[in-house]
C-alpha cells in the first residue's frame, strides 16, 4: 500500500472550505492508502499565537477531524511536534536547500506581507518542515487544496537532491487535489479563509449559517425575483455542488434559477436543508466524540509512538547515507 501523508494546522475552527476542498477526499482516500494525518502546530507557530489556544485547538481539531469521518483505527492521525524526527530531518533538508528557492514561495511571500512584524525563520523555513513531514514516512500521496501545490513540488525538488546527493532514499509525491480544490468564501469575493472570516464553519448551527447565507450575494444580473439567473454565475451555486445532489441540482436548483422558477431565497433555503444533510452527523459525532476525550487523546498518544518508530527508521537511514553516524557503528 503506498503511503499518504497530509496535515492541517490548528489555527481555528474547520469550515466547508476545509471540508468539501480536502478532508472530504482524506476520509475517502484512507481506504486506498495507508494514510498518516498530521495536526501540524510545528508549522502554527511559525505566525503569533496564544499558547493555550494552540493546545487547545490542536486537540479540537483532532476530535473535528474524526468527526469528519477519519477512522479511529485505520488512519494514523497525531500531533506533529509530538515526533521529533520531523524537525530533526528539517534540519538535514535545511542543507541542500537554496535560500533563494525559499525566498521566492508564494505563501512566505503571502504571509511575510500579513506579518511584517514577524518574519522570522520558521516561517521561511515552513516548506522544509513540510517536505520533512511527508518524506519521513516516504509519502508519496499528498491530498491537499490547491494553495498547497507549489509545496509539494517543493517537497519532490528536495527528495531529487537528496537522492542525486546520497543515493536514492526518497520517492517522489503528488499532489492529490479534489474536484473542488478552491472553495470561496461566503462573499463570493476571495477563498474561503479562517484568516478571512468569510467562511461557514462545519460545526456552526442551522441558525449561524442561514445568517451568513440569507444576506450572501448571488448572480448580481438577477435584481427581481422574475429576472432569469445564471447559476454558473452565482457562488450559492458552487455550494449547491458541493452538497446538492443530483437530480435535484440540476432539475430543482440550476433549471429553476434559469426559468425564475425559484427565487435566490428558495434556492438559499434549499441549500440550507442540503448543507444540514451532510453536516448533520458530522456535529452529531463531534459530540459524542467530545463525551469520550480521554479514548481519543489514548489514540493520539498510540499514534504518536507509531510514527515515533517509522520516522526513526527513516533517520537512521538518512543519517547513514550522510556519513552522520560515528565512524565506529559503521
Ligand atoms: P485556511 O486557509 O482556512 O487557514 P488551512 O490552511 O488550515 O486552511 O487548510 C487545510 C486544508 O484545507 C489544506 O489542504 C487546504 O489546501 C484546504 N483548504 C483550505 N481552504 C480551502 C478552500 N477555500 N478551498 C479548498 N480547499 C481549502
Ligand atoms: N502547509 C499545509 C497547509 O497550510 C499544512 C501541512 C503541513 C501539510 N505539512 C504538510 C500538508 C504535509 C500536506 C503535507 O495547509
Amino acid at each position: 500500500m503506498k503511503v499518504l501523508f497530509t496535515g492541517i494546522q490548528p489555527t481555528g475552527l474547520l469550515h466547508i472550505g476545509n471540508y468539501f476542498g480536502a478532508i472530504r477526499n482524506w476520509v475517502q482516500l484512507q481506504h486506498k492508502y495507508k494514510s498518516y494525518i498530521s495536526v501540524v502546530d510545528l508549522h502554527a507557530i511559525t505566525i503569533e499565537y496564544d499558547p493555550r489556544e494552540m493546545r487547545e485547538n490542536t486537540f479540537e481539531l483532532a476530535l473535528a477531524l474524526y468527526a469528519c469521518g477519519i477512522d479511529l483505527e485505520k488512519t494514523i492521525l497525531f500531533v506533529q511536534s509530538e515526533v521529533p524526527g520531523h524537525a530533526e530531518l528539517t534540519w538535514t533538508f535545511n542543507t541542500i536547500t537554496p535560500l533563494g528557492e525559499l525566498e521566492r514561495m508564494t505563501q512566505f511571500k503571502d504571509k511575510a506581507k500579513q506579518h511584517r512584524k514577524n518574519v522570522n525563520v520558521g516561517l521561511l523555513d515552513y516548506p522544509v518542515l513540510q517536505a520533512a513531514d511527508i518524506l519521513i514516512y516516504k509519502g508519496e500521496v499528498v491530498p491537499v487544496g490547491e494553495d498547497q501545490i507549489q509545496h509539494v513540488e517543493f517537497t519532490r525538488e528536495v527528495a531529487r537532491r537528496f537522492n542525486a546527493r546520497y543515493g536514492p532514499t526518497f520517492p517522489e509525491c503528488r499532489a492529490e487535489l479534489t474536484a473542488t480544490p478552491r472553495i470561496m468564501g461566503i462573499d463570493g469575493g476571495s477563498k474561503m479563509s479562517k484568516s478571512k472570516g468569510n467562511y461557514i464553519g462545519i460545526l456552526d448551527s442551522r441558525e449561524e449559517i442561514w445568517q451568513k447565507l440569507a444576506p450572501a450575494p448571488t448572480d448580481p444580473a438577477r435584481v427581481k425575483r422574475s429576472d432569469p439567473g445564471t447559476p454558473e454565475k452565482c457562488n450559492i451555486y458552487s455550494y449547491h455542488k458541493l452538497a446538492t445532489p443530483e437530480p435535484e441540482l440540476n432539475e430543482y436548483v440550476a433549471h429553476g434559477c434559469r426559468s425564475a422558477a425559484i427565487g435566490c431565497l428558495d434556492c438559499k433555503r434549499k441549500l440550507l436543508d442540503n448543507m444540514m444533510k451532510v453536516l448533520d452527523p458530522i456535529q452529531e459525532r463531534y459530540e459524542s466524540l467530545s463525551a469520550k476525550r480521554s479514548e481519543v487523546r489514548d489514540t493520539l498518544d498510540q499514534n504518536a509512538d507509531i510514527c515515533r518508530k517509522a520516522s526513526a527508521e527513516t533517520i537512521l537511514e538518512v543519517k547513514e547515507k550522510m556519513g552522520l553516524n560515528p565512524v565506529w557503528k559503521v
